[in-house]
């Protein structure tokens, strides 16, 4: 895939230090023997050093290269305590508490990155996403001008007749249980701007229901077509159309019989679904029926690039992810 080989030859360029907080997962360690070899980023790995070595020696990958940082015994607990106090001090938050929470490497990793001490972060091969997320999103926070965090799915299809050369890009399938309308526009813009960024593609936004161009009346139809009115207000530049049918948004001829003037009906190469339950539903059904390659997620809207990897996930995933965190990172900081 042409795409992965150049965020490939990009993270080999820019060798951001990527933090792993789960040091003792034998995925995670096959992944980070492969990571070093094809040097695509340095690596920290957040454990007991004894407990990660002996992983190492049991499934026998080498993991010579990498950091290894012990959250629980580490000299910058304190001067991390700190911050999380400045930080949360509105929540109450004391010392004593921070630094029991820093004893969790979801909580270690984030404040590793709050602090210049790593520039990213990718988690989730042994953690729920809610686990992996609620630390990034409070010590590391949106960033400036974005209030949502979301994630977005490179799909790629089996047929280059759709989307960009067969990859579509489908958002928010990890984060935003139940997205208002101004969330949903967000989501919109913030996802074309991962696509450009990392796909390169001319982003053409549709945005989802199941209603086209107001053959059904509903609320929920009503949502879309909002949300579709204040991206554009926020992106004038984009394009981007709704609600629309899923039909109407891939298929040309059902694009111009049902919205005949539309830049993006029949053509779209991002789909926003309307909720988390339909995005995450509708990725992992094109994944699992249409047998498409879905990399991600990809979470877009952070300060600093922290992805969530699926407990599911493979070695291959977690290479691939760290290749496209320390993407997000160059783009960010360089
Ligand atoms: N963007 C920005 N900030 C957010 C977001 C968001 N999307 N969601 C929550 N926050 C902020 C909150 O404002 C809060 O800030 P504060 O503590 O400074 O006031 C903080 O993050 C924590 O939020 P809570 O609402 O207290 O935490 P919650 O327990 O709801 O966690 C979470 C938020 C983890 C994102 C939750 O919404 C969640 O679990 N989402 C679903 C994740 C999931 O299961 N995805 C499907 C699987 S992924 C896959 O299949 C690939």
């Amino acid at each position: 895939m042409e795409i992965l080989k150049r965020v490939f030859q990009n993270a080999q360029k820019y060798q951001k230090r990527i933090v792993l907080p789960e040091g003792t997962e034998p995925r995670t360690l096959r992944a980070t023997e492969i990571i070093l070899n094809q040097k695509l980023a340095r690596l920290i790995l957040l454990g007991n050093p004894e407990e990660i070595n002996q992983v190492a020696n049991e499934i026998g990958v080498n993991i010579e290269g990498a950091t290894i940082v012990d959250p629980k015994t580490d000299s910058r607990r304190g001067q991390y305590a700190d911050l999380m106090v400045e930080i949360r001090k509105s929540k109450g938050l004391t010392k004593e508490s921070a630094l029991d929470l820093l004893n969790d490497p979801l909580y270690f990793a984030p404040l590793m990155i709050k602090s210049g001490d790593a520039d990213g972060e990718l988690a989730g091969a042994i953690n729920a996403t809610g686990d992996v997320l609620r630390p990034a999103l409070q010590y590391v926070k949106t960033m400036p001008g974005v209030s949502v965090v979301s994630g977005a799915f490179l799909m790629f299809v089996n047929d280059p007749h759709f989307g960009h050369e067969g990859i579509l890009v489908f958002a928010d399938c990890a984060v935003m249980p139940d997205p208002n309308e101004q969330q949903l526009a967000e989501i919109a813009v913030t996802t074309a701007k991962t696509a450009k960024a990392i796909v390169g593609m001319d982003p053409r936004v549709a945005m989802l229901s199941f209603s086209t161009m107001g053959s059904a009346q509903h609320p929920l139809v009503d949502k879309m077509r909002n949300a579709t009115r204040i991206a554009r207000e926020m992106d004038p530049e984009l394009k981007i159309d709704g609600e629309m049918q899923l039909d109407a948004a891939l298929i040309a001829e059902v694009g111009r019989l049902k919205a005949p003037n539309s830049e993006v009906a029949g053509r779209a190469n991002i789909l926003v679904f309307p909720g988390l339950e339909a995005a995450n539903i509708g990725y992992k059904l094109v994944q699992r029926l249409g047998k498409a390659e879905a990399v991600g997620p990809v979470l877009q809207g952070m300060a600093a690039p922290i992805n969530d990897l699926s407990r599911g996930c493979s070695v291959s995933d977690i290479v691939n992810m760290v290749a496209i965190t320390a993407n997000q990172a160059a783009a960010l900081f360089e």
